[in-house]
């Protein structure tokens, strides 16, 4: 018997990095998923095509050990969110392993253990993870995340945005470390600096259950602005970001780590297809559904 589970890609919208330090985030699941099918075997627990640790099989093989399962566990891996551009591929890879291990031995969804087992995965490849990734990849919508108060899903009004891929992978560890040695050096300036993003914070709720697209583009600016500042942005990052306000966008700023991975930006619907035209000639963009369907049990995808 098969189980199969999928666990969709994120943006954070607002405030990466300061949510690593306690300040709220905005976050919304997106229409890229990740797919995982287990199956029960008499190995270990082994993940194909793949030798070595790894955040999927970490996840996995945590469930296994809580359900007190001691047998092997065969697991495939699909996923159409592109890897190591701050869209939450690896974490929702291990929700989505968590979760079918989750239904082949349990029989449900535990999303509590779901949850754990993935961020148990995640640490293995970040530093500090600050758990948005797993919370959004496990209950999916939208809201704010806070490390100590968790998820609270908010409705916005805005249900698709522009991705951008710089096409520059980086690791998520560094960017976290660079920002740390950033606060480490200047110490008042960082605390500043996150007074002002919780700021934007509150200003982007307003903005975005409004749907008033224009001020989400300033705040994200602005956001962008306190990212530059703690040296989580790239010359890939600001080109893109330049070409987007050239074309007429309202704001964009990086998404996730930064140091390269992905941008987003909102405009005027009459704009977006020139936008999509001018970015589409150098860079993948993608117009992204917001507000996407959390880990659910799914069939995996036929491959060509
Ligand atoms: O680049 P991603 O998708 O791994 O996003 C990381 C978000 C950070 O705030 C930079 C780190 C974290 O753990 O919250």
């Amino acid at each position: 018997m098969k189980a199969c589970a999928s666990a969709p890609g994120k943006v954070i919208l607002f405030g990466e990095h300061f949510v690593v330090y306690d300040k709220p985030a905005i976050v919304s699941a997106i229409g890229l998923r990740a797919y995982a099918e287990v199956e029960r075997s008499d190995r270990g627990i082994i993940l194909d095509g793949w030798t070595g640790e790894n955040p999927a099989i970490r996840a996995s093989a945590y469930i296994a050990e809580e359900l007190e399962y001691s047998g092997g566990i065969n697991l495939r891996i699909w996923s159409s969110i592109p890897q190591s551009v701050g869209l939450g591929s690896s974490a929702s890879v291990s929700v989505a392993s968590a979760a079918a291990t989750s239904l082949l031995l349990k029989g449900e969804l535990d999303l509590e253990l779901i949850m754990r087992a993935a961020h148990i995965g995640e640490s293995l490849v970040h530093y500090r993870p600050s758990g948005i990734d797993t919370t959004i990849a496990t209950y999916g919508g939208g809201g704010i995340y806070t490390r100590s108060k968790g998820f609270r899903s908010m409705d916005f009004n805005l249900d698709e945005i522009l991705i951008i891929n710089t096409g520059k992978a980086r690791r998520t560890g560094d960017l976290v470390k660079k920002v740390k040695e950033f606060k480490d050096a200047h110490g008042e300036e960082f605390e500043k600096i996150l007074e002002d993003a919780e700021q934007i914070i509150w200003e982007a709720v307003d903005a975005l259950r409004a749907r008033d697209v224009e001020s989400i583009g300033k705040l994200m600016l602005r956001n962008q602005e306190l990212l530059r500042r703690v040296g989580v942005s790239s010359k890939e990052i600001e080109d893109v970001i330049e070409l987007c306000m050239k074309s007429g966008a309202f704001g964009a700023k990086l998404t996730g780590a930064g140091g390269g991975g992905c941008v987003i930006a909102v405009a005027e619907e009459g704009k977006i297809n020139l936008l999509m035209e001018n970015l589409g000639k150098s860079f993948e963009v993608m117009r992204c559904e917001l507000m996407a369907k959390g880990v659910r049990e799914d069939s995996f995808p036929d491959l060509p």
